[in-house]
């Protein structure tokens, strides 16, 4: 009889930790899927760059709603409507004390939504190496359209590395793999994994790596960590390809 009445409280109890796993492993999953979905469209824009290196300048653009308009703007042209159209946007924290040069918008996806607040996380880790956090940016609707930062004036390290003499580019990509062994190192430590390290998410300012574009999807942080030891591996390969 005791041991009816227990069942009586364990099972849904059982029932409950099931399901919290259940969605956590989906949630995971969903995000899987359209990262490799992302991977592809990537892929693609990267061809398109390619083919039109030289003949066009092809920058950052991003996908802006502002109430019923959509419009593709660089980060320096949403920085710009930022300031002159303020009233049309919320800003959680004041960009007062920063120039405009020094800031960079990031517009952001759903799938992107809680960058900001991981970036943060990892800013309080690694100061050093990730770009300072300024505010989230919403529309006057209250959606979070993306959120700014401070801008590192450098490179991707595709770039960099590209705009180095062969003999130097080992030796400087190994450089670089070391001090982003140490970031994911740190991070990891505090249970933390970018998820998205590439050589267009590392940006180089005076020879040192910052980190940019973390996944963001909560729970998914031991996937990420293992995509990072992953990542790094593949980093050091593609130059020897
Ligand atoms: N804080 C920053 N300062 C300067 N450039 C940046 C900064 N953050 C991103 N970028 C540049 O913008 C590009 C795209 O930003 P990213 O956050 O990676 O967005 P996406 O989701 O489009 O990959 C990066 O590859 C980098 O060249
Ligand atoms: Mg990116």
């Amino acid at each position: 009889m005791q041991c009816a009445t227990s069942l009586v409280y364990v099972v849904p109890i059982v029932k409950l930790i099931a399901t919290i796993k259940l969605l956590k492993y989906l949630n995971c999953n969903v995000h899987r899927y359209y990262m490799k979905k992302r991977i592809t469209l990537d892929s693609v824009i990267g061809i398109a760059k390619e083919n039109l290196a030289g003949k066009i300048q092809v920058g950052f653009t991003g996908l802006i709603k502002t109430g019923k308009k959509a419009t593709y703007l660089r980060s320096e042209e949403m920085l710009k409507e930022l300031t002159e159209n303020s009233g049309k946007y919320v800003l959680d924290s004041s960009i007062d004390s920063y120039s405009r040069n020094d800031l960079f918008f990031k517009p952001i996806s759903f799938l992107e939504r809680g960058q900001f607040d991981k970036l943060s996380k990892m800013y309080d880790i690694l100061p050093e190496a990730i770009p300072t956090p300024i505010t989230k940016v919403r529309n006057g609707d209250g959606k979070e359209i993306g959120y700014i930062m401070r801008k590192i004036e450098g490179n991707t390290m595709a770039d960099y590395l590209a705009g180095l003499n062969a003999d130097i580019r080992y030796r400087e990509n190994d450089r670089i793999l070391k001090e982003l062994n140490g970031y994911v190192g740190k991070l990891s430590a505090n249970g933390i994994g970018h998820g998205d390290i590439h050589e267009r998410n590392v940006i180089i300012y005076n020879g040192k790596p910052f980190l940019v574009d973390p996944f963001a999807i909560n729970d998914c942080d031991s996937w990420y960590m293992k995509r990072d030891a992953n990542n790094l591996k593949k980093l050091k390969s593609t130059l020897y390809d």
